[in-house]
């Protein structure tokens, strides 16, 4: 595995691989890599072509009060694991590289309305720091295929609507999400919660499947289906923040003529904050 910092290096590893004819696969990550990462490596993999894997954690997308400083960051034990899944290079930029005018004065890239609800509610800045980090990183690395996770649906769907907005010429891809056999979504966020709020953690989950369920057998009463769901998982310990039923393609209510629906959530555990979501492809 090749490491490399700067952008010009960036470019010549991948222009010397395009070169022999290798497609170029992207996963851009915040690192402490966990087996949700790898599912999205092992994606890339399959193409056959060069996967590169970036690992930045990006200071524009986290609010003031948020975690930034304190979010995990375990690059040895990273690196370990790509090399063990065998992803060809590692982009690891710094700040002066991803923002060499600094945040303030960096330009910003904002997908309106779809980035403004659900998570975008409570946390008004964050699909623009997500959106302005990838695209500077798409801009850089020049790959034909990314990948991203579906377990933040909403960042997948946001993305898809910024490479399909300005013309990028990239395919993005979501992967399922990996979950822990109790159902709680694999995240680096976990890694904050003491065992007693690990226990209650998969309530989320279990609400939304319970939204999904009803869904799927034919209940159409969306916001009640929501006010059950956030009731289930408050009575399980968790502090709710969201939940939505909502059409996969853009995030807005369905209605009649939809098939394709996701169920959205997001939930505390104390003061971690936990996000899920589950597809519902319903026949007619
Ligand atoms: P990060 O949280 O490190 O996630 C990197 C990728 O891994 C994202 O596409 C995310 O959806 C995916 N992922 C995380 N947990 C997963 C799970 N349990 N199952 C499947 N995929 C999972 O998302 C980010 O970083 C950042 O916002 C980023 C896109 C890198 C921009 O800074």
């Amino acid at each position: 595995m090749v490491i490399v910092e700067d952008i010009e290096g960036v470019r010549a590893e991948v222009s010397s691989r395009r070169r022999q004819g290798k497609l170029i696969i992207f996963v851009p990550t915040m690192g402490n890599l966990h087996q949700g990462h790898v599912a999205l490596i092992r994606h890339a993999k399959h193409y056959g072509g060069t996967v590169l894997v970036s690992l930045y954690v990006n200071p524009l997308q986290f609010g003031v009060n948020e975690d930034f400083s304190t979010y995990p960051r375990t690059l040895e034990t990273d690196k370990a694991v790509l090399m063990e899944e065998k992803a060809d290079i590692l982009f690891l930029p710094d700040d002066q590289t991803m923002y060499p005018r600094g945040i303030e004065d960096q330009t910003k890239v904002e997908v309106p309305r779809l980035g403004g609800v659900l998570e975008g509610v409570t946390r008004p800045h964050f699909f623009r720091g997500v959106t302005t980090v990838v695209n500077r990183l798409f801009n850089i690395v020049q790959a034909d295929i990314a990948v991203f996770g579906k377990k933040d649906y909403q960042q997948w769907i946001v993305i898809k609507r910024m490479v399909n907005d300005l013309a990028m010429p990239i395919e993005i891809v979501g992967v399922d999400t990996v979950r822990e056999q109790d159902g709680l979504a694999l995240s680096s966020r976990n890694n904050y919660l003491t065992p007693e709020q690990r226990r209650k953690a998969p309530m989320l989950y279990r609400g939304l499947l319970r939204a999904a369920e009803k869904l799927r057998s034919g209940e159409r009463a969306y916001e009640r289906i929501e006010q059950a769901a956030f009731e289930d998982i408050q009575s399980g310990g968790l502090r709710p923040d969201y939940i939505g039923v909502r059409r996969q393609q853009d995030l807005m209510v369905p209605d009649e003529a939809d098939t394709a629906w996701v169920v959205l959530g997001a939930a505390y555990v104390g003061k971690t904050r936990l996000i899920d979501n589950i597809e519902v492809e319903i026949k007619v």
